[in-house]
Order: C-alpha cells, then sequence, then structure tokens
C-alpha cells in the first residue's frame, strides 16, 4: 500500500476527491497525513476523513529554508512513500525537493509548460487562448518546471471567467492526480 501526504493552502477540494478514492478499499494507496502552510479551509476534509493534520504556516519562519526545514520534520514523521502538492501555493526550497525527489507530485491548472505559476487559470485567459488544460507533474527546483506525468486540454469557453474556468479544470485534475497515484501505487508509473 502506498502512502501519501498532501500539502494544500485552500478549499482543498482536490485533496476531497484523493481523500474519497482513497477510502475505498480497492484503490492501492492511502492517505496518511495532510499539512498546510497556513490556517487552510481544506483540512477540514482531512478531519472528517480522519486524517492527521499539522500546519507549518509559512509566515512563522523568517525564510523559506527554515519554514522547509520544519516541513521536512513534520513529514518525516510520517515517512510517505509520496508527496502530494494538492493546491500548495509554495514554492519548497530546494532542500526539500532534493530529499524527497521525485516522490513529490504536483497538480497544475494549465497545459504545462504553458502558464506555470501561481496564476495558471489567470494568465490563460489573459492571453486569449482557446484551450488550456490540467497537468499533474513531478516537482523540481523550478517553477512547474519539472517532468509531465499527465496533462489534458481544456478548452476555454466565451464568456469564460476565471471562476467558471477553474471550476471545469479543477475535475479534470481530479480525475488525473487520483489516476496517477493509483498508477504509482501499482508500479504502472515509475517516477
Ligand atoms: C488547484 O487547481 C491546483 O491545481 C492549484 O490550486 C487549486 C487548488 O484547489 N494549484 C496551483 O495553481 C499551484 N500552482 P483546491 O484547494 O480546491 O484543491
Amino acid at each position: 500500500m502506498l502512502t501519501v501526504a498532501v500539502l494544500i493552502s485552500g478549499a482543498g477540494s482536490n485533496l476531497r476527491a484523493l481523500l474519497e478514492a482513497a477510502a475505498h478499499p480497492d484503490f492501492p494507496a492511502r492517505v496518511i497525513a495532510v499539512g498546510a502552510d497556513r490556517e487552510a479551509d481544506g483540512l477540514a476534509h482531512a478531519e472528517e476523513f480522519g486524517i492527521p493534520t499539522f500546519t507549518v504556516a509559512y509566515s512563522a519562519f523568517p525564510s523559506r529554508e527554515a519554514w522547509g526545514e520544519e516541513l521536512a520534520e513534520q513529514l518525516d514523521a510520517w515517512k510517505p512513500d509520496l508527496i502530494v502538492l494538492s493546491g500548495l501555493m509554495r514554492l519548497l526550497p530546494a532542500s526539500l525537493v532534493a530529499r524527497y525527489a521525485p516522490r513529490i507530485i504536483n497538480t497544475h491548472p494549465a497545459y504545462l509548460p504553458e502558464f506555470p505559476g501561481a496564476h495558471g487559470v489567470r494568465d490563460a485567459l489573459a492571453a486569449g487562448v482557446d484551450s488550456t488544460g490540467a497537468s499533474v507533474i513531478v516537482v523540481d527546483d523550478g517553477v512547474d518546471s519539472g517532468p509531465l506525468l499527465a496533462q489534458e486540454r481544456i478548452p476555454v469557453l466565451p464568456g469564460d471567467t476565471e471562476s467558471t474556468l477553474h471550476e471545469r479544470i479543477k475535475p479534470v485534475e481530479r480525475r488525473l492526480l487520483i489516476d496517477v497515484v493509483r498508477r504509482i501505487a501499482t508500479g504502472e508509473l515509475t517516477l
């Protein structure tokens, strides 16, 4: 059974989908802990599923490195086989990436390498493209620059706002994320 720790910053809707999938007895992975870099609403989903949570508030540390050291201590306590960044809106320090690489994956609401960064949906809309997408990647030292594990195109529709487009992207992200975690757990996909 593959053990998974998930890191979030926000609402955790993709986390919830993963928790629901992983609660199924046939799913080959289990979420063992959920962490956040702030008091994230999404931690409530983990609590509902009886999964332990932790918060390492970015604002409480003098530097990204110091925050990363405490985050690594928390993660080490769970010894996860895989770390999923599911809406974690912080870059991990290189030392933390190196400690777990290539076992950290990230979801992103764009068709990478198009529109990396914190505003993938907004940037796609601003560019006036007629399609964007959803991606799941391995985390490396860059900003959304690691190897692609899965991605899918999603059309931008006339009248789309950042919110309507993001809400159409998220179900695709969830499906891709759950499938990638399943394939890593079964050994179909090697990181
Ligand atoms: C997701 O769309 C995720 O891909 C994105 O934040 C959203 C989190 O939603 N992450 C990034 O943009 C990272 N660059 P959620 O909290 O409802 O799951």
